[in-house]
């Protein structure tokens, strides 16, 4: 790398490295509620960011309904729930237990993690029973939802349960989609399926791109197709907004 290249870089990261703890700093009280509880593994940072995207686009009107592909425990939906505006319609698909098993499109870092996974070893950072065994965890995250104040049936909630290749088929606009599937497969079905309706303005939100080496994949083979024109914004996790 030239001196130049070494200068912009360095001068990007310390951008990024700025952006993260202005973030860090302005994380709502529900990213903090949220993490405490254990119901998420996202740093501050990443829900102020995502936060403030849903923010945004119910400030500059952006059409359409809020996405989470990838749930888990439910923090980071939560903090969707709470960012937005009541009447805007909240989608949430998982498959409410086991991930699905990676493929050959995935690194060997994410087939030793899923090994772990299936072999039913896995834990939670603090020690915890994994969410993917925990039992009826569609009707667990529910019970979060609602003690965090967002009950689904008066927020415009609605869970889908199952597979996104069998559940994620968006007809209206969306306004904000977090993607959170950790895997090849289940990046590429989202960024297929929502991209074409993405608002203009909207937003991807997608939360693996530095964490697993087939979520990378997946976007940047998507983002390399022709007729996708998405503008990367890097905050403390990579945002794909479509130009208006
Ligand atoms: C890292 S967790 C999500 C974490 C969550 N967003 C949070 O706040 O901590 C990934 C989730 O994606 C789900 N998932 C991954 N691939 C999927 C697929 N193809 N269909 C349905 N769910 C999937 C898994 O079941 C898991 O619950």
């Amino acid at each position: 790398m030239n001196r130049e290249g070494a200068h912009r870089r360095s001068f990007a990261k310390a951008r990024q490295v700025v952006s993260v703890l202005a973030a860090e700093r302005r994380a709502p009280e529900l990213a903090t509620r949220v993490r405490n509880e254990g119901l998420t593994r996202l740093r501050k940072d990443a829900l102020a960011d995502l936060h403030e995207a849903v923010q945004r686009v119910d400030r500059e009107n952006v059409p359409g309904v809020l996405i989470e592909a990838g749930t888990a425990r439910g923090g980071s939906a939560i903090v969707m729930a709470g960012a937005k505006r009541p009447e805007r319609v909240l989608e949430v698909y998982d498959t409410f237990g086991l991930i699905p098993p990676p493929t050959d499109a995935d690194g060997e870092d994410v087939h030793e993690r899923y090994k772990v996974i299936e072999s039913g070893k896995a834990t939670d950072k603090d020690g915890r029973q994994y969410y993917g065994y925990v039992e009826d965890l569609k009707s667990v995250v529910a019970g979060s939802f609602a003690e965090m104040g967002y009950p689904l049936e008066s927020n415009a909630i609605t869970f889908h349960e199952g597979l996104f290749e069998d559940t994620l088929h968006p007809e209206g606009p969306v306004a904000v989609a977090h993607l959170d599937g950790d895997w090849y497969q289940s990046l590429i079905v989202c960024l297929e399926r929502i991209e074409p309706v993405l608002s203009p303005g909207g937003v991807l939100v997608i939360d693996d791109y530095e964490a697993w080496s087939g979520a990378q994949r997946a976007v940047d083979d998507f983002l390399a197709r022709p007729e996708v024109n998405l503008e990367p914004v890097w905050k403390s996790r990579l945002h794909l907004i479509k130009p208006r």
